[in-house]
C-alpha cells in the first residue's frame, strides 16, 4: 500500500536522566535464565510509578500524557487528511497489560507485546481531508476512545561504547497497532454547522471499525516516534546499569 505519515511534535520534549536508578525499579540480571519473564513481571508491577512518570529513566507522565501540538499527515487510499492537535492528550496509557516480552542479548533486539482495554485521547483540532470516506473539516473539539488495542513493538540496536563504558544505541522501533473498535466524537467543526457535525458523528460511528483501521497508520508512526524518544533517554544509562550481570 502506498503510504505516507508526517507527524511534527512541538516542542520537542526533553528529559534527562538522572544518575542513580530508583529503587523500585527491579533488577533483572542480563544472565538469569528467567530473566525475561522478570522484566514483564516488572513492567505489569509498576503501573502506578509509571502514570507519574519516571524521571529517572526519562519516561514522561502517562497519566495523562499530554503534547501541548501535534501535526499529523497521513495520506492513504482510505483516509487523507491534516489535523492539527492542540493539548492532544492521551489517557490511560499506564493502564497497560504487557503480554509477551522478549530480548534477545545476542542480536540485541526487544521484543514485547502489550493490550490495552482502551485508549481515550481527546484534543482541540483542527483538520482538513476525510478518513474512510468522510469528510472532515474545520476547527474544533475531538475525542476518540480506541480499544481493545493490542500494541506490537520491535526494537532493534547495537552496544556502543563510549569512554569504556557500553550503552545500547536503538536503531529501529516498529510498532504494530491493532486496533479492534474506536468510538468517536467531533464537535464544531464545518463552521459549527450542526447537520454537519451531527452526520460526521453518525458516519464515524456506523463506520467505526474502518475508521480505527484507517487511522492506524498515523498512529503507530505516533508510536514509534513515542518509543524513540524514550529510548533515547533511557539509554543514557550505561547497558550494564540497566543489565546487570548476576555476578
Ligand atoms: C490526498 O489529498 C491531496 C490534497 O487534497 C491530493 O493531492 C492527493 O492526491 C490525495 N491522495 C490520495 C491517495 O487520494
Ligand atoms: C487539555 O485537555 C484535557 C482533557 O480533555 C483537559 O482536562 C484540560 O483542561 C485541557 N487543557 C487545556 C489547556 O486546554
Ligand atoms: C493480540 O495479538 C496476538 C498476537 O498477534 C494474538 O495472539 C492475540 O489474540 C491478540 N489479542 C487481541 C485481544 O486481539
Ligand atoms: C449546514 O450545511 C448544509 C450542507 O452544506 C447546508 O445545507 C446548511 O444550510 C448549513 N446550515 C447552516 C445553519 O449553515
Amino acid at each position: 500500500m502506498l503510504s505516507s505519515v508526517v507527524i511534527f511534535i512541538i516542542p520537542f520534549i526533553c528529559l534527562s536522566v538522572s544518575n542513580h536508578l530508583p529503587s523500585y525499579l527491579p533488577r533483572c540480571y542480563l544472565d538469569d535464565p528467567q530473566r525475561d519473564e522478570c522484566i514483564l513481571r516488572a513492567f505489569n508491577k509498576l503501573r502506578p510509578n509509571v502514570a507519574n512518570g519516571i524521571e529517572e529513566i526519562g519516561l514522561p507522565p502517562l497519566n495523562p500524557f499530554v503534547l501541548p501540538e501535534l501535526i499529523l499527515r497521513q495520506d492513504t487510499p482510505n483516509a487523507n487528511f491534516t489535523i492539527k492537535v492542540l493539548n492532544f492528550t492521551v489517557a490511560g496509557l499506564y493502564k497497560y497489560d504487557m503480554k509477551k516480552f522478549q530480548y534477545n542479548p545476542e542480536t540485541k533486539a526487544f521484543h514485547f507485546r502489550i493490550e490495552y482495554e482502551t485508549i481515550p485521547i481527546t484534543g482541540d483540532i483542527e483538520v482538513s481531508g476525510h478518513v474512510a470516506s468522510i469528510p472532515l473539516s474545520g476547527k474544533g473539539f475531538g475525542r476518540a476512545v480506541l480499544g481493545p488495542v493490542n500494541a506490537t513493538f520491535d526494537v532493534k540496536g547495537n552496544i556502543k561504547t563510549s569512554r569504556g563504558i557500553d550503552f545500547y544505541s536503538t536503531h529501529n522501533v516498529k510498532v504494530d497497532l491493532d486496533i479492534s473498535d474506536g468510538s468517536y466524537y467531533v464537535e464544531q467543526l464545518f463552521n459549527n454547522n450542526q447537520t454537519l457535525v451531527h452526520l460526521a458523528n453518525e458516519m464515524l460511528n456506523a463506520n467505526s471499525v474502518m475508521v480505527s483501521e484507517a487511522v492506524t497508520p498515523t498512529l503507530e508512526r505516533l508510536a514509534e516516534k513515542g518509543v524513540k524518544r524514550f529510548m533515547k533517554t533511557l539509554t543514557r544509562i550505561p547497558y550494564y546499569e540497566l543489565f546487570p550481570l548476576s555476578r
